[in-house]
């Protein structure tokens, strides 16, 4: 077991490189599942939910290597279409590769994802979609049986909420399937655009992504490619706001600000400025942030609720009152008490929390409770006074890579730790 012990008070200063998006790279990988020929995937994330991913490919039968940023797969000869609790278990979005092997063998077993620490995770559009597309589903034991005896075929599916995962599955299912495939209310956010894009690269007929309406054509086959994934735009929000709550100045390298934009809005309301040149964001923080009266938490192009938490660490301590309002996950308030552990004043009422700025955090002993929630604890330890310790990290690692080296790196006095130091 690992911990940060973090020094803050630091402005960051320097420059930061994204990586390529862990939300962009694991569907796209499920989708190599259903190319022939080599599919090689270029600015990989080198996280745990990726190894993840390259453990359940190689359990299905693929060759899939990772070597530095850039993984390999050749699916040409899969041996299973089953996946094994413990790795459905270990990690979330797993259910995205129901709708690719569904898609490749017309059969796919896997565990149902259960709840996490976000509330629960239900994924009943995933399933009624799949259904509507020529899919039996049965429910054993804690398994899902699916099967499409007479193959899986295109169908209009209406979703009653844009979700990404169900939206993902779906063009993973009808890519392959006979027929076209519409797709209503469909997520708009980049992801669903980089896997469109990258399914188009090997042949797929996909229009309308990043619209409400996807219309795919199904064809006979698809042929693996080289494709480069997107940037992470959360992991980029993220390195912004840690100079924005510490009052530094930062060049975010290979960003696409367009993707970002409603939240670059908001920075700037909270007094950064910020400019695009090239691939690349500049931001100068000002001494204090000022608050922002209202965050609502919505599906893109709304403001993300991946950087509720984030947006809530730089409220802390910023000059005046702001107003959150999560509208996309039940229990997603869970970073709440660690900020409140540091000096915070935060009054939460169901989907509405209210934090009032204060003057300075300070440091104290905290667990992160999730991904994007630890994240917003590194950032307030960077702007806290003293020393900010905390443990339960390997949610962090589920989605940055070393973070603590990128930080860092641009100033910020931040160590990886064993836990018994
Ligand atoms: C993805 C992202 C996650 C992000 C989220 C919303 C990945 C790996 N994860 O998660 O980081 O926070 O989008 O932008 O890409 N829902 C249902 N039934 C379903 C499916 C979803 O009720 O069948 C509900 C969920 O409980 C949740 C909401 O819809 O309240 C959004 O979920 P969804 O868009 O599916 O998120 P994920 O794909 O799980």
């Amino acid at each position: 077991m690992q911990k940060f012990v973090i020094k803050g008070g630091i402005p960051i200063e320097g420059e930061i490189q994204l990586r390529g998006a862990k939300n962009s790279a694991l569907p796209i990988m499920a989708a190599s599942l259903l190319c022939s020929g080599e599919t090689i995937l270029e600015n990989c994330p080198r996280l745990t939910d990726i190894f993840v991913a390259c453990r359940i490919l190689t359990h299905l039968g693929c060759s899939c290597t990772l070597n530095q940023h850039t993984v390999s797969i050749i699916a040409n000869n899969l041996i299973n279409n089953e996946i094994p609790e413990d790795l459905m278990q270990e990690m979330r979005s797993s259910i995205i590769f129901l709708g690719a092997v569904l898609g490749r063998t017309g059969a796919c077993q896997v565990s149902y994802p259960g709840g996490c620490e976000l509330g629960p995770r239900p994924i009943d559009l995933h399933l009624d979609a799949l259904r509507r597309m020529g899919a039996e589903i049965i429910q054993s034991e804690g398994r899902l049986l699916c099967s499409a005896p007479k193959g899986i075929h295109g169908a209009t599916v209406h979703l009653k909420f844009p979700s990404v995962g169900a939206t993902e599955n779906i063009l993973l299912a009808a890519v392959l399937a006979k027929g076209r495939t519409v797709i209503y209310n469909a997520a708009r956010e980049p992801e669903i655009c980089d896997l469109a894009s990258f399914l188009r690269s090997c042949g797929a007929k996909i229009a309308g992504e990043g619209e409400s309406t996807i219309v795919i054509d199904g064809v006979k086959s698809l042929k693996g490619c080289n494709y480069r994934i997107m940037p992470d735009r959360i992991a980029g929000i993220t390195y912004l706001s840690a100079a924005a709550i510490t009052g530094g100045k930062i060049k975010l390298n290979g960003t696409n600000g367009a993707q970002i934009e409603n939240v670059i809005s908001l920075l700037e309301q909270a007094g950064c400025r910020i400019y695009h040149m090239d691939n690349a964001l500049y931001i100068y923080a000002p001494k204090r942030l000022l608050s922002i009266s209202g965050i609502k938490t919505m599906p893109h192009p709304g403001f993300p609720t991946d950087a509720q938490a984030i947006f809530m660490a730089l409220m802390t301590c910023a000059k005046g009152v702001s107003v959150f309002e999560e509208n996309i996950f039940e229990n997603r308030y869970r970073h709440v008490d660690a900020l409140l552990k540091m000096g915070a004043n935060i009054y939460v009422s169901g989907r509405i929390a209210v934090v009032e700025g204060v003057q300075q955090l300070s440091g104290a002993n905290i667990n992160a409770t999730d991904l994007r929630g630890g994240a917003a604890m590194v950032l307030a330890g960077l702007a806290a006074c003293g020393h900010t310790e905390i443990k339960q990290i390997s949610h962090i690692d589920r989605g940055y890579e070393s973070i603590e080296t990128v930080l860092s790196d641009v100033g910020a006095d931040i160590v990886r730790k064993e836990e018994y130091n």
